[in-house]
């Protein structure tokens, strides 16, 4: 028998036949082809040939030798495939089996039971060798030979879960993804020594229900935000970013910093207020109002509620709110919003000292009710492990100082020259400052000129106002106050210096009429003052759903 072999025109393959028209591409596969033939088949390879003629030769010894050998090795490829293929059909006949096996298994809750006492999971934690139901999402599966390990979350911790026996076997347990919704019952058992889990606890549980099962495949929740995906694709899927650990951790401090400042006004006796968000005048300049239109008339959201507190001094005393306040910056910064949680106080009867003393007493004070929290306190520690909490007192910082120190190391301003009395100090620098020093800083006594028509000029300088910012390593400026002008008339040179009609600001005005006081307050930015407790890089990551430069959604 012959067989043809065209290394540049054949096939090795079940489209040729090793005919003359229909020759093979090497001559291994040629010999492959006849290896059960009782004979070796006589090898004809196409050659081209100037002289005599292109035509099919008989193949060389030497290539006869070598198609041998490779005949061979596809013999064992072969062999191999047909191995792994029978394989694959042992194993997909026993998952068959498995499941036909698994179909059967009906998990049922034994009724001899102690009933199940319905808990949270961090509840759950206290309730050792208590029979308890805790329902949750899945946030971690694994499955061992007779086990499936589950991590169950519910917001209030994570519980570690054993399901063993028909529970471990039954389909339903097969079927179960990341993320979806389960009630588990079962007795709480304290771990082992050395042994670690969530509340030193793990929960051996004696049967469960699905109560929604959450995509698995492409949908799969580990598809939707892949660890490490482009900012701006998690931000699409923060409803289910916030599902993670970290974040949820950061919104965990959040809400115990909020609790937290909340008690040290309670402490203070302050009053907390609800001023309005949609209002007719501005406070911090109008190149970052967002304008809305209001019933036919313009009307801007509020971007700050000073204005509101100072008027409820008179019939509240001291007070403070918790609003949001916006602002259409222009910046794409790490530390700026367009929407964000201002805490703003407004306190009557007090001097710049008191003022500083204040804050100063604020900030350590809610910083040790934060830490001295259970549940947040664990989690400063695990994002921000260096954190040192303040103590007091605060370095003081005069502007004309800082600007000394700026250049002294060599900082330059936005224009890239030397700092002179009357620059802004940027984002860039105040941070460079902030974080070579290492400390919490009172900045204090800005130029009137780079300050807010409202601020109170210095006694003793009048180029200079009773103004603050608080500057915290990491971030800057984290909070900004000053002192109030007391008198009429000097606020309306404010007005006029600021170039805003007093007309909409009557009743701010009135203030200075109807028993003027000394006053002050200021604003601190929640996801500042976070980014700086949380470490985190920028404030977005302290915002439920950070609203940004091009970033309304979802
Ligand atoms: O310094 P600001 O603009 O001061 C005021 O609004 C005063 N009227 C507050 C007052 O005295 N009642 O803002 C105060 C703080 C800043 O220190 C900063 O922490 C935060 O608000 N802040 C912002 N946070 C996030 N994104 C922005 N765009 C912010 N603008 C200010």
């Amino acid at each position: 028998m012959s067989l043809f072999i065209n290394e540049s025109t054949g096939v090795d393959g079940v489209s040729a036949t090793g005919t003359e028209e229909q020759p093979f591409k090497s001559p291994a596969y040629a010999l492959f082809t006849a290896r059960e033939a009782s004979e070796e088949p006589k090898l004809l390879v196409f050659k081209q040939d100037a002289e005599k003629g292109d035509g099919f030769v008989e193949i060389s010894a030497s290539a006869l030798k070598k198609a041998r050998k490779g005949c061979e090795g596809l013999v064992k490829k072969q062999a191999k495939q047909l191995e792994q293929e029978k394989r694959k059909q042992e194993q997909e006949e026993k998952e068959a089996a498995k499941k036909l096996e698994s179909l059967n298994i009906t998990i049922q809750q034994d009724c001899s039971l102690p009933e199940a006492q319905k808990c949270k999971i961090a509840k759950s934690y206290d309730a050792v060798d208590q029979r308890v139901k805790v329902s949750g999402w899945v946030h971690r599966l694994r499955s061992g030979k007779n086990h499936v390990f589950v991590v169950l979350r519910d917001g209030t911790g994570f519980l570690q879960a054993v399901l063993t026996g028909d529970l471990a076997l039954a389909y339903q347990t097969s079927t179960l993804t990341l993320e979806s919704t389960i009630t588990l019952y079962g007795n709480v058992s304290k771990l082992p020594e050395g042994k670690v889990a969530p509340g030193g606890v793990e929960l051996l549980v004696d049967y469960y229900e699905i109560v929604s099962l959450a995509p698995s495949g492409e949908d799969a929740f580990t598809n939707k935000i892949a660890e490490g995906a482009d900012p701006s694709l998690l931000l699409d899927q923060r409803h289910l970013a916030l599902r993670g650990e970290t974040l949820s951790a950061v919104m965990k401090v959040r809400a115990a910093f909020l609790r937290s400042i909340r008690r040290f006004y309670d402490e203070e006796s302050i009053c907390e207020v609800t001023p309005p968000c949609m209002v007719q005048t501005q406070v911090e300049g109008g190149s970052t109002l967002f304008k809305l239109g209001y019933y036919g008339e313009e009307a801007f959201l509020t971007q700050s509620s000073q204005l509101y507190l100072e008027t409820c001094l008179a019939s509240l005393g001291d007070v403070y709110c918790i609003q949001e306040s916006f602002r259409a910056e222009k910046s794409h910064t790490r530390r700026h919003l367009s929407e964000y949680t201002h805490i703003e106080a407004e306190l009557c009867f007090l001097s710049f000292e008191d003022l500083l003393a204040h804050l100063e007493k604020l900030i350590t004070k809610t910083i040790q009710y934060v830490l001295e929290d259970p549940v947040a306190g664990p989690l400063v520690k695990q994002l921000n492990p260096t954190f040192k909490a303040p103590t007091m007192p605060f370095m003081r910082l005069e502007y004309k100082d800082a600007i000394t120190w700026l250049n002294d190391h060599d900082i330059k301003n936005e224009e890239g020259e030397a700092f002179k009395f009357g620059d802004d100090i940027a984002e860039a620098a105040e941070r460079k400052m902030t974080d070579t020093i290492g400390l919490p800083i009172f900045l204090t006594r800005f130029p009137l000129e780079i300050k807010s028509f409202y601020m109170k000029r210095c006694p003793d300088d009048l180029s200079v106002t009773e103004s603050v910012d608080v500057l915290m390593p990491n971030v800057g400026e984290i909070t900004g106050g000053s002192m109030r002008i007391e008198s009429t008339e000097e606020l309306m040179a404010g007005f006029a210096r600021e170039g805003i009609s007093a007309d909409p600001y009557y009743w701010f005005v009135d203030q200075r009429k109807y028993g003027s006081c000394p006053h002050g307050g200021y604003g601190i930015g929640t996801e500042r003052i976070l980014a700086w407790l949380c470490d985190r890089y920028t404030v977005r990551d302290c915002s439920l759903y950070p609203r940004f430069t091009g970033r309304c959604k979802p």
